[in-house]
This record gives C-alpha cells, structure tokens and sequence, in this order.
C-alpha cells in the first residue's frame, strides 16, 4: 500500500519537476517502459492469489492510468508552449514601413489595368471577363465573321488542335467575343468592360504575340457615336492625367460596327524614347464604332429597338504611351532590371481620389 502510494508521489513529482521532452521520457520509461516500476508491479499480479488480485489489481491499474494522464497533460503543455514560442519568433509586424528597397513591384500592364478600371467603373462600367480559349462562333462567326470572310485574315490567328466533333477552338484575337457572351447572356442596358489577355500572331517593336486589351460595350435605346466618343476623350485625359490629349479618330472598318473608327493618339518617337501629346508621330491604340445590327440580331437583341458602341483598346500601348515605354517586347521578357525601373509600389493602389500613378 504506502509503497505503491510513495511510487505514485515520486512519478508525480518527477513528471512535474521534468524541464523537457526527454526528461519526461525518462520518467515515462522508468514507470512505464518495459521494465518499468509500474509495469513490474502489473505483472506480479500474475502471481498473486486471487483475493490479493483483487484488491491489488485495481489500485496497480488506477496509479497507471493517473501517471498515464499525468504523462499526457505534461506532453499537452509542452507542445502549446512549443507552439507559442514558435509564433513568438515568427511574429510579424504589419505596421512596420516597407524597407526602402522593398522587391515587389506591380507590373506596367497590371498598373494601366488598375487604373483603366478604376476610370471606366467610375463612369459606371462593370467588368465582365471570358476565356482565352475561345470557339470560332464567338471569336468570329457571332461578330458578323463567317467562315469565308476576308476579314479572318486581318487577324493572324493561333488555331487549336480540331475537336472530335469537328470544331476547332482559338486562342482569341481580340476580347470582342465577351460581347458576344454578355448579350447572349443579358439583355439591355448593357454597360460593360472586358479586360484580358489576346492573341495574335505577330511580332516587332509594337507587336507581341500575346497583348492585353479592354473592350467596351454600350448598349441601350439612345446611345450613339457622339457618347462614344465623349466616353473616350474622358477616358484619355483621366487615364493621361491631362487636360487634353491630341486624338484623332480615322475612318476604319470592321465587320462588327457600322460605322467604324480607329483612334491615334498624338506622341513623339525620337530616339529610344515615346512621350505621348507631343512631336509628329501618331500610335494607333484602339477601335471602335456602333455595334452592327448583324450582331445584335446574332445575340438575340433586337436591332430595330437597341443599339450602342464597342471599342477595343490596346493596354500594353497605353501602358506604353504614358509610362514613355519604347518598346512593347520589354514587356514580357521578365527581366527583373526593367521590372524595378518600370514597375509600380504594391501599395500605391490607384484611385480617382487618391491619383492614379503619383
Ligand atoms: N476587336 C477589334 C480589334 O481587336 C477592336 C474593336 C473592338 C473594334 C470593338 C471595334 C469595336 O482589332
């Protein structure tokens, strides 16, 4: 009796006095290890007559369970200290400034995307997006493209590999498709723009073979060239943070407007240097025109009650304009030397309010 009752203080004792995980494993093996006190005691039951067992067996198998517990809660405490001292150690602290040559940067095009939105969403735009992965219905046959028009050859496709069942996907050529999408989708007013990655095969100074662009869509009962262009120029001299921007809109043609325009905007191309607003040259960066009644009557609109503008706009050029970028390739070739020149502070996100690139 008082034996097992000295046993049971001393394991107890020990385990609390143990300072770590293999001072406790001590204390585990020498009560409950193989040769164990506790163990030995278990076994000697077997020898014992059948009242000892009795009284014994259940005192034996109460002191084990207790210093099992003991064991178990001890462990539990040294890992919820483990624990608080790994937090402790790897504590960071929000409110700390940046280091002043923090690594980050936002990309050019992630930069002119932010701020494109933040106009157009201020003008009351939504922003709707599509697969790259395109079929040809929507790329093209959808925009008044069918399969024998010229107009395909305007834009140097990338075709996937043919399906099973005869279709053969593109990589799309233009974001003009998410037109195709939401009017099959939604019916007017239809106020949106589609940001996103295009395809086109084609490569030089302005050419990459992948690019960004950002359509629009307006489509109610009034809408017509006049807004669109209003839309445009306001866009342009909050997107330039200017008070004007020399734009020129030309005559064009696509097969999914009617009438159709391509708008210029002034710059100068001297040497290795673009600045937009000035000099002699002009950098076509986007069309557009009133959406073709073709096209709304392939969407399920109809054309003798609705009507509205698209354009198309090229990011990575305006990126380029207003940032004085001369050529696009740079863009995508990831060198970091060019990222930290070129790239934005990931926390100077940019609002109206607040300025968009300042
Ligand atoms: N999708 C045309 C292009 O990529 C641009 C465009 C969009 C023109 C919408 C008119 C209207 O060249």
């Amino acid at each position: 009796m008082t034996t097992l009752d000295t046993l049971e203080r001393e394991t107890l004792a020990a385990i609390a006095a143990a300072g770590d995980d293999a001072a406790l494993e001590a204390v585990r093996i020498a009560a409950l290890g193989k040769k164990g006190a506790i163990s030995e005691l278990l076994k000697s039951l077997g020898g014992m007559s059948p009242e000892e067992r009795k009284t014994q067996g259940p005192l034996i198998n109460g002191l084990k369970e207790r210093v099992t517990a003991a064991l178990a809660e001890k462990k539990a405490a040294f890992e919820a200290l483990a624990l608080d001292r790994q937090l402790q150690s790897e504590r960071v602290d929000v409110t700390l400034p940046l280091p002043a040559e923090s690594e980050g940067r936002v990309h050019p095009v992630s930069q002119a995307l932010d701020e494109i939105i933040a106009i157009f969403c201020d003008m009351g735009f939504a922003v709707a997006e599509g697969p790259d992965i395109e079929t040809d219905d929507h790329n093209f046959t959808k925009l008044n493209i069918p399969a024998d028009h010229p107009a395909r050859q305007m834009h140097d496709t990338f075709y996937m590999a043919r399906q099973a069942d005869g279709s053969q996907p593109v990589l799309r050529t233009h974001t003009s498709p998410v037109q195709v999408r939401t009017m099959l989708s939604q019916q007017p007013p239809i106020r949106i723009i589609v940001p996103g990655r295009v395809y086109r095969c084609d490569s030089d100074q302005t050419h990459t073979p992948m690019f960004h662009q950002v359509e629009g869509l307006v489509i109610d009962e009034t809408t017509h060239m006049g807004n669109l262009k209003w839309v445009l120029e306001e866009f342009c001299r909050a997107f330039f943070e200017v008070d004007a921007v020399r734009m020129r809109f030309r005559p064009s043609y696509f097969p999914f407007t009617e009438p159709s325009a391509e708008v210029d905007i002034q710059c100068d191309r001297r040497g290795d240097e673009i600045r937009f607003g000035e000099g002699k040259d002009w950098l076509e960066i986007l069309g557009c025109g009133m959406v073709h009644p073709n096209v709304l009557t392939m969407c399920g609109i109809d054309p003798s009650r609705y009507q509205g503008f698209a354009f198309g706009m090229g990011i990575d050029r305006v990126a380029m304009l207003k940032y004085g970028i001369p050529d696009l390739r740079a863009f995508f070739q990831s060198d970091l030397r060019w990222l930290k020149h070129y790239g934005f502070s990931a926390l100077d996100v940019p609002t109206l309010a607040g300025g968009l690139s300042k």
